[in-house]
């Protein structure tokens, strides 16, 4: 089992897109039974919220529905069960850092490092863009994910 947890500030922009957009991918291949998705955020103002609108018509648009996630707030726990924890800023990575022990500090990587497309490490907050931000948002995370699934089951 492959136990795979994105991470972003708020959960209800970043992560939880690339929750839904990962599940795809990983169903399109057929490997969902080798796989546990998750998202949290490190924040906490948005606990229980679905999906910022603009993300859920963002990822409509891919055939990705995001409704039906809520927004929770990253634990210990939750660094301590995932195989591989995955963030979209440096802001994320030191705040996950924070909570981890030094021994889990190895499965925290930038999820944009993945990428084949898109240099950099960031993934940016669209929270207070526009839509166009989301759809580059989205861009990135899809690409991303892709190589990340072939990372992970070469
Ligand atoms: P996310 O975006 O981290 O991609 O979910 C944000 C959502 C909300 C806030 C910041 C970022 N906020 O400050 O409320």
């Amino acid at each position: 089992m492959n136990r795979v947890l994105f991470v972003c500030l708020g959960n209800i922009c970043r992560s939880p897109s690339a929750e839904g957009i990962f599940r795809k991918i990983v169903q399109a291949k057929g490997f969902e039974d080798a796989f546990e998705i998750d998202s949290a955020g490190t924040g906490d103002w948005h606990i229980g919220h679905t999906p910022d609108q603009r993300a859920q018509q963002a990822a409509s648009r891919r055939d990705v529905d995001l409704s039906a996630l809520r927004a929770r707030q990253l634990s210990i726990e939750d660094i301590i069960y995932h195989d591989l924890i995955l963030v979209m800023d440096r802001r994320n990575r030191a705040d996950v850092f924070s909570l981890a022990q030094p021994e889990h500090e190895h499965k925290i990587r930038y999820l944009l490092e993945y990428s084949e497309q898109y240099d950099g490490l960031e993934i940016p907050d669209p929270y207070y863009g526009g839509t166009h931000g989301f759809d580059l948002v989205l861009d990135m995370i899809e690409d991303s994910c892709k190589r990340l699934l072939n990372s992970i089951i070469e």
